[in-house]
């Protein structure tokens, strides 16, 4: 089973509202998660990594985009 795809997120967006501005953290992000593999989220302090990780693990819903873990689709929208 090693190698099969464990999450699997297309067309993720997610804008935080700030101070009256919109700012754009994901923009039409795909994602792919092997089974048996260890994946790594790299980047500056501020480029969305931990939006990424809490869009792809449950915690927060994206604008837009889906997230499949397991064979189940987190926020059932398209
Ligand atoms: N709850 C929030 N409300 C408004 N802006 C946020 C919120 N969470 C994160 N941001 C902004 O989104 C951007 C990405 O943040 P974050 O995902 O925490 O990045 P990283 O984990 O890579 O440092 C940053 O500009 C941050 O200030
Ligand atoms: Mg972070």
């Amino acid at each position: 089973m090693s190698g099969d795809v464990a999450i699997v997120a297309r067309g993720l967006t997610k804008r935080y509202a700030s101070g009256g501005a919109s700012i754009t953290v994901l923009d039409a992000v795909d994602f792919n998660a092997r089974r048996g593999e260890i994946t790594l989220v790299m980047g500056p302090s501020g480029s969305g990594k931990s939006t990424l990780v809490a869009v792809l693990s449950g915690l927060l819903r994206p604008d837009s985009g889906t997230v499949n873990a397991l064979g189940t689709d987190l926020w059932q929208q398209r």
